[in-house]
């Protein structure tokens, strides 16, 4: 049935070729159901015309979770049973959360209709995305292709599926070029087409400053914009003089963490400190190391790299994040996301080397020199949110100087950071560039656009796998799971990030929800098989993704350089 990602069980009845048709279904929802049953009435009767009534009287064969058996619809041959009207059944099985975990959940589709069973609500949502794969790739559009009544066939039979992990994850970068807000909706959408279900969101960076900050408004009126940017990495000379820019606004950012929860995604925004902190600088030029800078404060920069204007390590630096993240923690509730990322990554030192402030911060501080700075900014931060009952998560640079208790690494620079988290208890996010850095590019081929990092293919993701070898049984427990990461230098709007990070995020959906063997016996004829299916959908969807044989005229960049690196990536 062509299923992305593949499930764990699944029978379809004479191998699929039994079809159930579907043309007006009523639409039963059981108790706590209600977030899935709006989902499957906007999306997928927007699609399919249906108007997904419910019944009128409260169906004698609705299931209830005291008899999860009650009322399944029978497989018989045939179409509907006379005088009975199809429908699609929506039910919490709580004893699916207890023997299986949570989201797990359960598709059965007969002559009568589909039921829809969950372990939980997530679960449930699960099972309409596997219902809506199962319905054909028209199932994505926004609206019926006839005005004419279609009857929907989808493959009679069960499925049974529950993911491999719970964080299985995309980063955004939507710093160096914004990404705007109907973008991010949208990319929400197909995370939840992929059972993805986290949005770690990077917000902040040397190039832009993307989030309203009400107290602090210089960080958007002046941080969230460029006056031009370089085109392509950064030994191109060329310029795009148009300036660039864009923020969400506070409500905007309500409005993504509320679409992301109905689709049982959690957003996790990113502030990056104390280096990627340029746009910030330039916002607020106190919060850096201005007895190096001098009066010149830094611009918002419009080149790519990494800057060396960092946050000076000083106690009113402090005071003025402690008020950004105030008010993020109130944007991005702990239900959404206990974790806030506090970024960590790629910080030079040359400036608090240089600084007479930053000397003197060492020696009052007692700690050991500059590496001692940032793990100081680290160490606050992770003290500040646990005080306030959230988690700090970081990339894998905070493990120098000693990771305190609670904190989770996004392990980037290969396994070993993750690996050194895990073994000493700490929860880990795989993301080594390695391998699912997605701004890599995807082909060795010169019409490859702004080829950038290794060459990772569809091929390469589909062999990724988020647990190490040789991690202890108990270190493996702490990998939460994995996230792909898109990083937006060079991919200057949204069609070019669907081409970087499509079809390869639907192979990484399937190393973290399925249970596939180790990646050397995986079946990737198989997969690419599957595949021929999947990319019916993403058309459908509107994905500009990267075509097997290679970018299609649009998609290439001629002329434009990246910073391809040569031979196979390390596995560190
Ligand atoms: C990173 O790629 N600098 C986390």
């Amino acid at each position: 049935m062509d299923l992305i990602p593949a499930p764990r069980y699944a029978r379809f009845a004479d191998g699929g070729t039994r079809l159930a048709g579907l043309t007006d279904p009523l639409l039963v929802a059981g108790p706590g159901t209600g977030s899935t049953a709006a989902w499957i009435r906007r999306e997928i009767g927007a699609a399919t015309g249906w108007d997904l009534p419910a019944p009128a009287v409260p169906s004698p064969a609705e299931p209830s979770p005291a008899d999860p058996e009650a009322g399944r619809p029978e497989t018989g041959p045939g179409g509907a049973p006379e005088g009975v009207r199809q429908a699609v059944w929506l039910a919490l099985r709580p004893d699916l959360a207890r023997t299986l975990g949570p989201e797990w959940h359960e598709v059965h589709v007969t002559d009568r209709g589909v039921l829809l069973e969950g372990a939980d609500p997530a679960g449930l949502f699960w099972a309409a995305q596997t219902f809506r794969q199962l319905l054909g790739p028209d199932a994505y559009r926004n609206a019926p292709l006839s005005r004419d009544r279609r009857t929907w066939t989808l493959p009679i039979g069960d499925v049974r599926d529950g993911p491999r992990f719970g964080w299985r994850g995309m980063m955004l970068d939507v710093a160096r070029h914004f990404m705007p807000k109907d973008g991010v909706l949208r990319y929400l959408d197909l995370l939840a087409a992929h059972k993805l279900n986290v949005l770690h969101l990077h917000l902040t960076d040397d190039q832009g400053w993307r989030v309203e900050i009400r107290r602090h408004p210089r960080l958007t009126s002046v941080g969230a914009w460029r006056p031009r940017s370089r085109r392509g990495h950064r030994a191109s000379p060329l310029w795009n003089e148009t300036p660039h820019g864009g923020f969400y606004t506070q409500d905007d950012i309500r409005e993504i963490v509320a679409h992301a929860a109905e689709r049982h995604i959690r957003v996790v925004p990113e502030i990056d400190i104390p280096g990627h902190s340029q746009a910030a600088i330039a916002a607020y030029p106190e919060l850096g190391n201005t007895d190096v800078t001098g009066t010149v404060p830094p611009e918002v920069w419009d080149d790519w790299g990494i800057s060396e204007h960092v946050l000076a390590p000083t106690e009113p630096v402090l005071r003025f994040y402690e008020g950004v993240f105030e008010e993020l923690l109130e944007l991005f509730p702990a239900e959404v996301s206990p974790f806030v990322h506090v970024g960590g990554d790629e910080c030079p030192r040359t400036q608090w080397q240089r600084s007479r402030t930053a000397q003197q911060r060492i020696r009052e501080l007692g700690v050991d020199g500059e590496d001692g700075l940032q793990s100081w900014f680290i160490r606050h931060f992770d003290r500040w949110l646990a005080d306030r009952g959230r988690r700090l998560i970081g990339w894998d640079e905070i493990l120098q100087g000693g990771l305190a208790e609670g904190a989770a690494v996004s392990s980037w620079r290969g396994y070993a950071g993750g690996i050194t988290a895990a073994e000493a208890g700490h929860d880990v996010v795989m993301c080594p560039e390695q391998q699912v850095y997605l701004d890599h590019r995807q082909d060795a081929g010169a019409d490859e656009p702004v080829p950038i990092g290794y060459v990772r293919t569809l091929e390469d993701v589909y062999r990724f796998e988020p647990v190490p070898p040789g991690l202890s049984e108990a270190a493996a427990a702490r990998v939460l799971g994995a996230q792909a990461n898109m990083w937006t230098e060079v991919t200057e709007n949204q069609a070019r990030v669907d081409y970087q990070v499509f079809p390869r995020l639907a192979a990484f959906a399937e190393t973290v929800w399925s249970e596939l063997p180790e990646p050397s016996r995986r079946d990737w004829p198989g997969f690419e098989r599957r595949m021929g299916a999947h990319y019916a959908r993403l058309d459908a969807l509107g994905v500009d993704y990267r075509r097997p044989q290679g970018p299609l005229p649009w998609q290439r960049r001629p002329g434009v350089l990246g910073r391809p690196v040569e031979g196979p990536p390390p596995i560190v």
